[in-house]
């Protein structure tokens, strides 16, 4: 993926407590455009697989266990630098560390409740976008 788009997800947490909207809105008006976007579940199967990078460390099964126990909105998002910038914008891994206004200060529960996922890295946007949309789903 260029190096102007990134993947997110809204994570199992925070669509049970209502949080799609309000993170959304935060995305857009921090200058995300989505270039697509779906409300859909992970099995326990496809979320070990999407995670296979983190398979020796020690709370992949949690991680595995969690991800798949409900609903996600999996998204496609266009900004310059887009990797960086969306993870500014969702704030550090562990909510208690995340500065405030980040998304993750807003609306994460805990280090593994911790509302969306940002990639790491522009190879991993493409290879994660791809997991989740083909070419026809993307405008
Ligand atoms: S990161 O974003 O890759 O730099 O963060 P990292 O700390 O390496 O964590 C990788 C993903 O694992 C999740 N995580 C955890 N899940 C459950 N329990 C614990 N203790 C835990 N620690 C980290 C973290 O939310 C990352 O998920 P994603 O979806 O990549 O944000």
């Amino acid at each position: 993926m260029e190096s102007n788009k990134t993947f997110t997800m809204i994570k199992p947490d925070a669509v049970a407590n209502g949080h799609i909207g309000g993170i959304l809105d935060q995305i857009i008006k921090a200058g995300f455009s989505i270039k697509a976007m779906k409300l859909t579940s992970l099995s326990a199967e496809k979320a070990g697989e999407f995670y296979a990078v983190h398979k020796e460390r020690p709370f992949y099964g949690d991680l595995v266990k969690f991800m798949s126990s409900g609903p996600i909105v999996a998204a496609i998002l266009e900004k310059d630098n887009a990797v960086e910038e969306f993870r500014k914008l969702i704030g550090a891994t562990d909510p208690k560390k995340a500065e405030e206004g980040t998304i993750r200060n807003r609306f994460a529960e805990s280090i593994e409740a911790n509302a969306v996922h940002g990639s790491d890295s522009d190879e991993n946007a493409a290879i994660e976008g791809s997991f989740f949309f083909s070419a026809f789903e993307r405008v």
